[in-house]
């Protein structure tokens, strides 16, 4: 059974298409790590996973133990590396489970060292290194202290080296996340000169991925685009630019059907605070979505879906689990008819970044906020 009246569509082919798209740009010798965290930037994390395993994908990031888990116990076997906090008391957990998670402070390390010596076992780590972010990350003044802490239980191993740009993908001028590489690439040489050698060295997100080969190092931690996303339209106009020819396959398609159809006269107030009175005779559908399901509610009297192929626009307000459009002149919409929410349907789209400008958010956060209990089926 549905837990609610609305599903998403995952193209596998999309997916497979994406992924091979960032192996050419990268090459083969490097590590593709899509970016799973926030249940696949909305597309599902137990869907996706598969899909993008079989299509090389050599790692997977997550954000939190929780995600690692249920990728482990879908049966996910490559290197799942968690990117986000994990509480300290939750530690043992990763070590046990033999997942590589993010380092970035003394007290995790410290931590980690003790669960090592007592369960005889490593833990493979990626220092992240504050580079001009200024969120997770060492400081460079605190850099020798921390590697104090590795020097002194080997099994606390520095497998990696980590950082992510700021200001990379919200313009298309490069220096920011260039003064971020040349603070990488010193505290990178700080570290080989205080006698470690991480096995893997990584900073690229989708943006640098996509405009920045200097950036690959080699590993590529590839989130939004993975989903045939661009970043923003500063990453889109770079790489048309630069004359690249790279073209992202959206992957998801929102979808629901008609749940009833009905007249309304012309001036009555349709939904919660009569927000709209169309001024003809009308024909409205009533669709069994609303803000529960991730349909935000500042798309009242603003978006607009796609029921055969045309467009209708979302009259009213948006409700917790119901919605309103208008489709008056098109006769041969019925009920139970499919209605695309976000996604193409026939030469239509509705795109993230469509539906992003409609209330002011990025499309990121679009996809990402679909609630997790609908249910994601992969198509081809
Ligand atoms: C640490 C880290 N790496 C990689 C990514 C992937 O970024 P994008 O989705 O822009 O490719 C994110 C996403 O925010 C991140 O936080």
């Amino acid at each position: 059974m549905n837990p609610t009246l609305s599903w998403l569509e995952i193209s596998r082919s999309a997916l497979q298409h994406n992924l091979r798209t960032f192996r050419e740009l990268i090459g083969n010798e490097r590590v593709l790590c899509p970016a799973i965290k926030g249940n696949a930037y909305g597309h599902g994390l137990k869907e996706c996973a598969p899909v993008l395993v079989e299509a090389g994908a050599n790692w997977l990031c997550v954000n939190a133990l929780f995600e690692a888990m249920e990728l482990r116990a879908s049966g996910c076997e490559v290197p799942i590396y968690i990117m986000g906090y994990v509480p300290l008391n939750e530690l043992n957990i990763v070590v046990e489970n033999g997942f590589r998670m993010v380092a970035y402070n003394r007290e995790t390390l410290e931590r980690l060292r003790d669960i090592c010596r007592q369960l005889q076992m490593p833990i493979y780590t990626h220092l992240k290194l504050e580079t001009g972010n200024n969120r997770q990350g060492v400081l460079e003044t605190d850099l020798d202290a921390i590697l104090e802490i590795y020097k002194s239980e080997p099994m606390v191993i520095l497998e990696g080296t980590a950082t992510h740009f700021a200001n990379i993908e919200d313009t298309t001028d490069p220096s920011y996340a260039r003064f971020q590489k040349e603070n990488f690439d010193r505290m990178n040489k700080k570290i080989i000169q205080a006698g470690f050698t991480p096995k893997y060295v990584h900073c690229a997100n989708t943006a640098s991925t996509l405009l920045y080969p200097e950036m690959y190092e080699n590993m590529v931690r590839v989130g939004i685009g993975t989903y045939g996303l661009w970043p923003s339209n500063e990453t889109f106009v770079s790489s048309h630019h630069m004359g690249a020819k790279v073209e992202l396959k959206p992957v998801l398609t929102w979808k629901t059907r008609v749940a009833q159809l009905k007249k309304v006269p012309a001036n009555a107030a349709i939904g919660y605070g009569g927000t709209y009175r169309p001024r003809y005779d009308s024909v409205i559908a009533v669709l069994p979505v609303g803000y529960y399901d991730g349909y935000d509610r500042k798309l009242s009297n603003i978006g607009h879906v796609l029921i055969n192929g045309k467009r209708a626009p979302v009259r009213g307000r948006v409700c917790m689990n119901i919605m309103m459009v208008d489709v008056t002149g098109m006769p041969e919409v019925a009920l139970e008819d499919e209605v695309v929410l976000l996604g193409r349907q026939g030469d239509e789209n509705v795109s993230a970044e469509q539906m992003a400008r409609w209330v002011d958010t990025i499309n990121y956060e679009v996809t990402t906020r679909i609630n997790e209990r609908l249910p994601r089926v992969v198509v081809e």
